[in-house]
């Protein structure tokens, strides 16, 4: 088999396979940075596909690092408790930002 689909690791954390997405803007949030029901599924689809690490587009730790205005967001903890139990607890795939 493909090294490619074999399982992978950095440092402690352990991949399922060397598949990785690369940040991408999708522009699908808002003023408010929040995921909608867009990423929720753009981001399953691709892990249920079999992505081993999903780097979550262009997220921004402050509103003024944004590169554009549709940007996610993570500097409350609402967004915080989003991404969680979207990204962090998925048994099918591992998220970077
Ligand atoms: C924050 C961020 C956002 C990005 N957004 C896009 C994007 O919307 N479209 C795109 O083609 N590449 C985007 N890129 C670049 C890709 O992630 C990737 O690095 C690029 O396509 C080069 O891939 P390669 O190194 O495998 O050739 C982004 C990179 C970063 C860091």
């Amino acid at each position: 088999m493909s090294l490619l689909f074999k399982e992978g690791k950095i440092e402690n954390l352990k991949l399922k396979n060397r598949v990785v997405m690369p940040p991408m803007c999708m522009y699908k949030s808002d003023k408010s940075g929040e995921l909608k029901t867009f990423h929720k599924g753009h981001y399953l689809a691709r892990a249920i596909g079999g992505v081993g690490l999903i780097i979550v587009e262009a997220t921004a730790i402050e509103p003024r690092g944004r590169i554009s205005a549709n940007d996610l967001g993570l500097w409350n903890d609402t967004q915080i408790e989003a991404h969680k139990k979207e990204f962090i607890n998925s048994s099918y795939t591992r998220a970077f930002i």
